[in-house]
């Protein structure tokens, strides 16, 4: 029997909802919410109200571009965490609705495993190659960064994670320092082609294991403009490209330290990164160069799945769906998450 998906994400500033058959994308809607761009970062009580304007309309779409009726449905996967409460009280509040009304199951979904799982996305115009078990994810967004041990589908382990800010948070975070728009990491990316990545030199962090830290490189980034500013109040006009090309290479440089490390010591080759740092093209080729040198097989998810997006929720739903794990009507949204 056809196991026809619908998957509904909600956890930060994109609404987003997909179907998938049979774990075949045949659909993925995503509104963005530009009503943050004004604050530098995304006020959680704007994002939920946005969230409730665009959830009927994104799910109606998704249901349209898949072709299908919302009455073929098999169930309904949502993420319930972590993310923005109010964000996720929406998504979570939606689903259990439109599941009581076609008396279908309810899948819970967790974020970080949904940006996992979406290298298992099959798409009609794309070769099929997912990771093989065990293999390592670098996730990196504007909330997370961590190395994830994946030994299964429902196996996965936290195995390092920031101690403070997430790598997209340091790219955000300088950005709006420079005067840059948000979200920052995009245009640092793009200003970072005509940089010199040498220009200056970043504090790095000395966090033991896998663990990582962002808040010392953004610290020292900020005294390194301070001190430049008092005698130049030009400096980062004359030298953006230069302090993009640095920060973005010494944020590659923090990220790959770790992940080369855990692959060495748990003697794993196959290597996949998700979550929206990972659309960066220095980190791309970066993680490109170091497949080549320690003979990794790497998976870089295409650009559409990197950020926030119901597809990869539906996905896990699928997986989830064939082990009949559903949850109950009383599931409610989780913030944080320490383990998987
Ligand atoms: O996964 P995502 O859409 O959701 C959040 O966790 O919020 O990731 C958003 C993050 C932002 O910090 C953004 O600056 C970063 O991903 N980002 C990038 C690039 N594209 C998005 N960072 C560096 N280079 C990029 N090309």
């Amino acid at each position: 029997m056809d196991k026809l998906i619908l998957g509904i994400e909600s956890s930060c500033d994109d609404t987003s909802a997909a179907v998938l058959r049979d774990g075949v994308l045949l659909s993925n809607v995503i509104a963005g919410q530009t009503v943050h761009e004004a604050y530098g970062g995304v006020v959680p009580e704007l994002a939920s109200r946005a969230h409730q304007q665009n959830i009927i309309p994104v799910v109606a779409q998704a249901i349209k571009q898949a072709g299908v009726a919302k009455t073929d449905l098999s169930a309904i996967a949502f993420t319930r965490g972590p993310g923005l409460l109010g964000s996720l009280l929406v998504g979570t509040s939606f689903a259990k609705g439109l599941v009581t009304a076609l008396n279908i199951p309810m899948i819970e979904v967790n974020h970080l495993q949904a940006h996992v799982l979406a290298h298992f996305i099959r798409q009609k115009d794309r070769d099929y190659d997912p990771p093989k078990f065990p293999f390592l994810c670098l996730l990196v967004s504007g909330g997370n960064s961590q190395i994830i041990l994946v030994r299964a589908c429902n196996d996965m382990e936290i195995i390092g994670q920031t101690i403070d800010d997430a790598a997209g948070e340091a790219f955000d975070k300088c950005a709006k320092v420079m005067g840059l728009p948000y979200p920052g990491g995009p245009v640092i990316d793009k200003l970072s082609k005509e940089g010199n990545p040498k220009a200056f030199a970043l504090s790095k962090p000395q966090v033991a294991g896998y663990d990582y830290s962002f808040s010392g490189l953004k610290t020292s980034f900020l005294y390194l403009l301070r001190d430049r500013l008092r005698e130049n109040p030009q400096f980062v006009e004359q030298n953006r490209a230069d302090l993009c090309a640095t920060l973005q290479a010494t944020i590659i440089e923090i990220l790959l330290n770790k992940l080369v490390k855990a692959a060495k010591e748990l003697n794993i080759n196959e290597i996949a990164v998700g979550g929206g740092v990972s659309a960066n093209s220095g980190l791309r080729l970066a993680l490109t160069e170091a497949a080549e040198r320690y003979r990794w097989k790497i998976h870089l998810p295409p650009l559409a799945f990197t950020t926030d997006n119901a597809a990869m929720v539906a996905m896990a739903g699928t997986f989830k769906y064939e082990r009949q794990d559903f949850c109950p009507m009383e599931a409610v949204p989780f913030s944080r998450v320490s383990a998987m």
